[in-house]
């Protein structure tokens, strides 16, 4: 199983969805896939048409109270599931604050699992609190959607400095596998602009013992298309609500990127250098 968590600390920059619609399009390309939404906001769980009023059992049970993922989990559609938030998850935080090992419980809650997917794809909320680091140690992978305006990047090196920590600390295994440029318009030269400076900056952290070292920016571009905006409100992924629009057709192609890319667990090396400074800090 993949283990991905879609991260960016930056609002409204395409995580949610990008999770719920490379999840649907992985589903859809026949592998068993599972949204798991970590986010008070619930937006995945919503998109995916369930209502998260707090009614029905959530992640939130499976962190605090640790009822098993399978009592949580709903299916939504063929080799689709989801692990619904709700409100209550904003609670999490403080109600976790005492709790020994509190960034591990996911993890460990995956691990006493059965059920097996091709991919677990987590929508983390634009923080980096508990609930984030909670996917980044039951993560393998990093996946950060990206905006390219000017101030997108300001705050990855903070991004990218947690998962060097939680990488250090909590788990070894962790990779960042890539930047996903979200709500992209071509004609802009801004938008050029912030890819080739993100593609250099990567570039130069080829060989460094730190997470984003083999992180590429994925050559699928999620084109801003009004349809990708508009599916949330029916409760459907883009493939249920539009599959032929541009948007339906960008997510396809980013799933076949990702189901081609090569993802190799590696122990990590002795240290051989030290981080680079921050990538782009205010
Ligand atoms: N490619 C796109 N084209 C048009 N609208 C988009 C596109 N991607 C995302 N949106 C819309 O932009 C808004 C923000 O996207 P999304 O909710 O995925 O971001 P997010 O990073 O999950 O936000 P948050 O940090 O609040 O969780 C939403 O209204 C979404 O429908
Ligand atoms: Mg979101």
């Amino acid at each position: 199983m993949r283990r991905i968590a879609v991260l960016n600390q930056k609002g409204g920059v395409g995580k949610t969805t990008t999770t719920v619609n490379l999840a649907a399009a992985l589903a859809r390309a026949g592998h068993r896939a599972c949204v798991l939404d970590l986010d008070p906001q619930a937006h995945a769980t919503t998109h995916l048409g369930i209502e998260p009023d707090g009614s029905l059992p959530s992640i939130y049970d499976v962190l605090v109270s640790n009822k098993p993922i399978v009592d949580v989990r709903r299916e939504i559609e063929a080799n689709l599931s989801l692990v619904p938030s709700d409100i209550n998850l904003a609670a999490a935080e403080v109600e976790l604050a005492g709790v020994v090992g509190r960034e591990v419980i996911l993890r460990e809650a995956l691990a006493a699992d059965s059920q097996a997917f091709d991919y677990l794809v987590m929508d983390c909320g634009p923080s980096l609190g508990v609930l984030t680091l909670n996917a980044l140690a039951a993560a393998d992978e990093v996946f950060i959607p990206l905006q390219p305006h000017f101030f997108a990047l300001h705050g990855l090196s903070k991004l990218l400095e947690t998962t060097s920590l939680v990488c250090k600390r909590i788990n070894p295994k962790l990779k960042v596998t890539g930047v996903v440029i979200c709500l992209y318009d071509s004609a802009t030269k801004l938008a050029h602009e912030v890819v080739g400076d993100l593609k250099s900056f990567l570039d130069k952290s080829r060989g460094l013992n730190v997470p984003w070292a083999d992180a590429k920016v994925f050559d699928t571009r999620i084109r801003r298309n009004i349809k990708l905006a508009e599916c949330p409100s029916f409760g459907k992924s883009i493939f249920g609500y539009a599959p032929n629009c541009p948007g339906a057709v960008d997510y396809a192609a980013l799933a076949n990127e990702v189901m081609g890319a090569v993802h190799i667990e590696v122990e990590p090396a002795e240290v051989k250098t030290s981080a680079p400074e921050p990538a782009f800090a205010a």
